[in-house]
């Protein structure tokens, strides 16, 4: 595994499983020290405890990114506890309420604002209290995990698609203010990615997996390392001229 990422201090946020618990894994392998952050406190800690048992340097951080109290008090415990910040990966999106995110005229608005609260507003509230930590380090990057929904125009989904060409627009703000101080941030959006919780969960019919990869460019469905590898690359010395982007990494799902 390459080396691209020694001793960088990074916190990724809703990393207690699936892409995020992947990416917690590349960039631990590739020596950075990681804050696993999730609101799911147990799953957050045995990411950690993998990563320590193999021989890497991450420790566990519970974190609401709907909570604005909680996301400033988490990020001032993780800082302390990395004495620097040099990158961020702002994963976390709440999918329980995507399944009763029907269509525009029918969709509960509490679904509508919950969507919003935690995959746009809490992306926001990360990022506000990690960019003065990345500024005083003299730059570093942020990675938000957007969705290939932001550009796909599906029938269903309305609130979780709008929450995610939000974040688009919030990444694209972050690199234009910021981008001359040092800071890159730049957006992957995950085409259809079976995670290893979905998997042994066996959530996902057999009939979406086949609908899903006839769609796809690929001999193969998306794994959460495809979308870790992006991240990582994104975090490094690599991806510093990389700024402001979409990238869809989903198999060419999508074609652009
Ligand atoms: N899996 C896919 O097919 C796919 C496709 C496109 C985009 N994505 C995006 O990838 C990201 C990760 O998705 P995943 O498939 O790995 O799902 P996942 O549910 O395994 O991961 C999401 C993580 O976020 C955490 N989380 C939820 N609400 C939170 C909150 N309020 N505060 C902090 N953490 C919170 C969860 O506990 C979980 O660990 C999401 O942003 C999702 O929208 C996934």
């Amino acid at each position: 595994m390459n080396q691209r990422l020694v001793d960088k201090a990074i916190v990724v946020i809703g990393a207690g499983t699936g892409i995020g618990a992947a990416t917690v894994e590349r960039l631990c392998s590739e020596g950075a020290r990681v804050c696993v952050a999730d609101v799911n406190r147990d799953a957050a800690e045995a990411v950690a405890e993998r990563m320590r048992q193999a021989g890497h340097d991450a420790f566990a951080q519970s974190i609401d990114i709907a909570d604005e109290i909680a996301v400033n008090s988490a990020f001032a415990s993780a800082v302390a506890r990395l004495g620097r910040l040099d990158g961020v990966h702002i994963n976390a999106a709440d999918l329980r309420a995507i399944f009763a995110d029907s269509d525009a005229l029918d969709v509960d608005l509490a679904v509508f604002d919950r969507t919003i609260a935690v995959n746009l507003r809490g992306h926001l509230l990360c990022t506000r209290v990690a960019l003065p930590h990345i500024l005083s380090a003299g730059g570093g990057s942020i990675v938000y995990t957007s969705s290939g929904a932001c550009d796909s125009g599906e029938p269903e989904r309305p609130s979780y698609a709008a929450s995610k060409s939000g974040l688009n627009a919030l990444m694209r703000h972050v690199a234009s203010r910021w981008g001359k101080d040092g800071v890159t941030a730049n957006c992957v959006a995950p085409g259809f990615v079976m995670t290893s919780e979905m998997i042994a969960g066996g959530q996902v019919p057999p009939e979406w997996v086949e609908v899903c990869l006839k769609g796809v460019r690929s001999t193969r469905l998306g794994k959460a390392e495809d979308i870790a590898a992006m991240v990582a690359h994104l975090l490094s010395e690599d991806g510093r001229w990389i700024n402001g982007q979409v990238f869809h990494v989903n198999g060419g799902a999508l074609l652009h």
